[in-house]
């Protein structure tokens, strides 16, 4: 399908293309905003090596009805954000060789080939840049990037496909949920479960999303903000919620659930991890979380690239409604300045998570 990518249109000048789009700064939700430009390359199962990667414009991509990912789910994800620097001169990207490397992992898991770590921030900096137009004011949202990576060739029987795609596009994105920065509601769901041990929940595969979309739909249906899952085996332990990762507080005792395999590894998982331990949190407890932890746990919160840092208000489980501590003085509140801050360039980066563009 190579012929038929829309090209980059070389009459168009890319340095005018500063001002924001006809958009709604101030209202900005996780809604999908098509931007001018994508980011293309490729390479052969024979190969393993991507090169030639270029810039078209955004548009729908021709792919063979019998490629790898239509036919059997080869593909992966990641996301990661871009900010308007404060002082308005460049952006920001958080810790994109984290994304870079997960995405090594997951394509090894899924038999792919996968760009180098300086491939992939080359790429996602060349899509920033061609789409800077699209980055939200400081403080209004950022600029989500969304890496993918495709057995785009064709393939009958079950094997690897003889051809990948790494395509990056990006969209304008404020906050995730629907209630904003405020606090959300999660019912414990048991009987549909996310991921199983010798799975792909470590990875971000994208076949782990579509089948929790029944849960989360009915979950919806009935008030809730989002699903929190429990273990395949026991039914006992907390996995993570459909879209991020889980936080407990007891006692001043922060824990969070083992990335053992079916957990996902999130990049502000880890982040979130660290900045608890420099306020004093020594005990950032990575293990098995029950369910009986959650209920009898002070503050709940949840973390993820697109969700940042979520206060989860009330979780319901066969049928009771448990309460937790959110608002001013909460641990999640002060991480999400913390983290927010960095991010966007307004607290000084001592960790050197923050790649300028
Ligand atoms: C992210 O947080 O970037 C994710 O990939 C989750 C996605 C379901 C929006």
């Amino acid at each position: 399908w190579r012929s038929s990518l829309p090209q980059l249109d070389s009459t168009v000048d890319r340095s005018d293309e500063d001002s924001g789009g006809d958009i709604d700064w101030d209202n900005l939700g996780f809604g999908l905003t098509p931007t001018d430009y994508m980011y293309v390359m490729r390479c052969s199962l024979e190969d393993g090596v991507f090169s030639r990667g270029q810039l078209s414009r955004y548009g729908n991509i021709e792919l063979s009805p019998s490629s790898g990912v239509i036919n059997y789910g080869q593909g992966l994800f990641e996301g990661l954000k871009a900010y308007r620097k404060s002082d308005r001169q460049g952006y920001m990207l958080f810790r994109p060789e984290e994304n870079a490397r997960r995405m090594q992992h997951g394509a090894e898991r899924m038999c792919m080939p996968s760009p180098s770590v300086e491939q992939f921030v080359h790429a996602v900096k060349q899509t920033v840049l061609a789409n800077r137009r699209w980055v939200p004011p400081q403080g209004k949202g950022a600029l989500y990037i969304r890496p993918l990576l495709i057995g785009s060739g064709p393939i009958l029987g079950l094997a690897p496909a003889p051809e990948y795609t790494f395509l990056i596009y990006a969209a304008p994105v404020g906050t995730y949920f629907k209630e904003g920065l405020a606090p959300i509601n999660l019912v414990v769901e048991d009987a549909i479960h996310r991921a199983m041990p010798g799975g792909t929940g470590g990875v971000k595969t994208i076949t782990n999303y579509a089948p929790v979309l029944k849960a989360q739909m009915d979950a919806k249906s009935k008030g809730f903000t989002d699903v929190l899952y429990l273990d395949a085996v026991h039914k006992r332990y907390l996995e993570e919620a459909s879209s991020c990762n889980l936080f407990i507080v007891k006692d001043g005792v922060v824990a969070t659930p083992a990335t053992v395999g079916t957990i996902l590894p999130g990049i502000t998982r880890k982040s979130v991890i660290e900045l608890a331990r420099d306020r004093g949190y020594q005990q950032v407890e990575e293990r098995l979380v029950s369910i009986d932890d959650l209920i009898s746990g002070d503050e709940v919160f949840c973390t993820g690239t697109a969700v940042v840092i979520a206060p989860v208000s009330t979780v319901s489980y066969q049928g009771q409604r448990y309460e937790f501590r959110t608002g001013q003085d909460t641990l999640s509140q002060t991480l999400h300045t913390t983290l927010t801050s960095i991010q966007m360039g307004l607290a000084e980066d001592k960790k050197g998570w923050t790649v300028a563009i």
